[in-house]
């Protein structure tokens, strides 16, 4: 009873004098994992006048790195699996770490705390992913890649295995119109795993399209943000099918391309898909002879590859749209 009341009338007459304040800690949310590769983690605190008795750092309730002042050597240092503290560039700001790998994702936590009388302690925690990324750039499969009004395109990208799995945007003509979002399965789980998006482009007239919209959004209850549902089936195995309804843009063409992204670490772009509207073929023009056809650019790029398959034989000749 004594003891409680000094303790009290103690710390009340320190006024804060000898208190820990305005502690933080400051870990970058994910990093590249692999030789060379490091973080750096920071804790800052204040100790209103007061010496630092320690400053100790966790992974998962793990202690990995501690600094005491007082002590000599002031450091002391315990394993982390695979990867190793970089004493020169650790104090008692910062810890850096060396060679990570995806193992040591987690959450990290810095403790301070102040010297004598009180030892007043404090600690923070935030949370740092160690990235796998996939080992090649994303990759587009399309139903089609001519279309005619009224069409439902179909594509899928997908992404090699990678820790975390990471998320996919769709992009068309440098619009970002679709999201699937990898959701982390579990904590303590690191497998790499794969990710894969399916996206549905409805190609609809003017007209359809805003009787389409009211339809939907008054009937359906769908959440329609600029053109883009968002359609979660549940019974779908293969997870969900991103929608989304354009109208035949006046160049008639457009392109398609998918982003892999792993927090703010990695991005990667697919090669594009060039998608065209299917348009009659034009009725021939001037006089029936020699006069060479016109190709326009995808047409000529169609012609290239094929010279390139044909290799020494090839022949010229027009490959039709
Ligand atoms: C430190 O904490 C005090 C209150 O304890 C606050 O008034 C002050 O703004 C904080 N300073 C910083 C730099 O965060
Ligand atoms: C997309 O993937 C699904 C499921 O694996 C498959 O059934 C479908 O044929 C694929 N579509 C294209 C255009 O590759
Ligand atoms: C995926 O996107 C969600 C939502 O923006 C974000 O919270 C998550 O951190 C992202 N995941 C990765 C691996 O980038």
């Amino acid at each position: 009873m004594f003891l409680k009341h000094f303790v009290f009338l103690f710390v009340t007459a320190a006024g804060g004098v000898w208190s820990l304040r305005n502690l933080s800690i400051s870990v970058p949310r994910a990093v590249l994992s692999g030789e060379g590769q490091s973080a750096i983690l920071r804790c800052s605190y204040d100790l209103e006048g007061a010496a630092l008795y320690s400053i100790r750092w966790y992974r998962a309730e793990n202690e990995f790195y501690r600094f005491v002042p007082r002590e000599l050597p002031p450091t002391m240092v315990f394993p982390l699996p695979g990867a190793s503290v970089d004493l020169v560039q650790s104090d008692q700001h910062q810890v850096r770490i060396v060679n990570m790998n995806r193992r040591l994702s987690g959450d990290y936590q810095c403790e301070v705390s102040a010297d004598a009388p009180l030892f007043h302690t404090d600690i923070r925690s935030a949370p740092l992913t160690v990235v796998d990324p996939p080992f090649r750039a994303p990759h587009i499969t399309i139903s089609q890649t001519r279309y005619a009004r009224g069409d439902a395109i179909r594509a899928n990208c997908s992404v090699d295995e990678a820790y975390p799995a990471p998320n996919i945007t769709w992009i068309l003509d440098d619009h970002k119109i679709a999201e699937t979002i990898s959701w982390r399965s579990s904590e303590l789980d690191f497998k790499e795993r794969a990710a894969f998006s399916q996206l549905e482009i409805s190609i609809v007239e003017m007209e359809q399209y805003k009787m389409g919209i009211t339809y939907t959004s008054s009937s359906l209850n769908k959440v329609y943000h600029d053109h883009y549902v968002y359609d979660r089936d549940a019974d779908k195995e293969d997870g969900e099918l991103l929608r989304y309804t354009l109208t035949p843009p006046p160049t008639s063409q457009f392109t398609l391309s998918c982003v892999a992204t792993i927090y703010d670490i990695y991005a990667r772009k697919s090669e594009p898909v060039f998608i065209k509207e299917d348009t009659p073929q034009p009725a021939s023009v001037t006089g029936e002879d020699s006069s060479a056809p016109v190709l326009s650019g995808l047409e000529w790029i169609t012609f290239l590859c094929e010279c390139h398959n044909l290799g020494e034989s090839c022949q010229i000749r027009y490959i039709s749209s």
